[in-house]
């Protein structure tokens, strides 16, 4: 995994914006997973500016989900189903049969993880864009967890359940998250983390300095044997050298 300091968000998103207009002049079917959180958001902002001035054609691309709150649907502000329809998959008009995402709100959930399984199995993951956690989450990946996991539920860690509150207006009694497992995320033939802000500059630091540990989820990144690039601003990259 490759750290890259960047001067602010703003080149960041110009950096990923390319990256994504690239693939997707060279494979108009991509499979593309954008993660949930804050920190994508400009990214979601910028992709939607290179659809309307005809940079980017998406009427191909497959978009496939990274995790989602267990118990929450489209309607609860919040959810991670509502973000990425609200400020992406909406905006670029991508046909409901070319978006992949979990139903958290459904009361079987083998059914979203047998059908996550079988859509990564069979079109694979072109581009992934993560999020890191204060804890080192990748998705609702948390400490603790497997590295070779696929498409699974989990118990969330309390640095999780205290952050949570900044994106829902109530407070909810959410314990789980499912999520895209590291046996799958691995397997991403171009993966992104990002992170900025001041608040990412010690989980930044530790991700860098620490060996692979299950403890700090996003350590694992470093298996990847596909490109892999850790991409942040001054502010989060402070303590780390590039
Ligand atoms: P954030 O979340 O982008 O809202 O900081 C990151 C994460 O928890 O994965």
């Amino acid at each position: 995994m490759r750290l890259t300091k960047f001067k602010d968000t703003a080149a960041i998103v110009g950096q990923i914006g390319d990256e994504i207009q690239a693939l997707v002049a060279q494979k108009t079917d991509a499979v593309i997973c954008i993660a949930g959180g804050d920190t994508p958001l400009p990214v979601m902002k910028r992709l939607v500016d290179l659809k309307r001035n005809g940079s980017i054609d998406f009427s191909k691309v497959q978009f496939l989900g990274l995790d989602e709150w267990v118990g929450l649907g489209y309607d609860t502000k919040g959810s991670t189903r509502q973000t990425l329809y609200d400020n992406l998959y909406h905006p670029l008009a991508i046909p409901e049969a070319h978006i992949h995402f979990f139903q958290g709100d459904n009361a079987n959930l083998q059914e979203e993880i047998d059908k996550t399984d079988a859509f990564v199995e069979q079109y694979g993951i072109d581009y992934m864009l993560l999020g890191i956690g204060m804890n080192g989450h990748i998705g609702f990946n948390e400490p603790g967890v497997g590295d070779d996991l696929m498409t699974h539920v989990i118990d969330l860690d309390t640095v999780t359940t205290t952050v949570m509150s900044k994106y829902f207006d109530d407070d909810l009694p959410l314990t789980q998250g499912m999520t895209l497992g590291f046996g799958q995320i691995l397997q991403t033939k171009h993966l992104v983390l990002m992170a900025t802000g001041e608040k990412k500059r010690e989980i930044v630091k530790q991700t860098m300095a620490s060996d692979m540990t299950r403890q700090i989820p996003s350590t694992i990144l470093k298996k990847s044997v596909n490109e892999t690039n850790f991409y942040v601003d001054a502010a989060a990259g402070e303590l780390v050298e590039d």
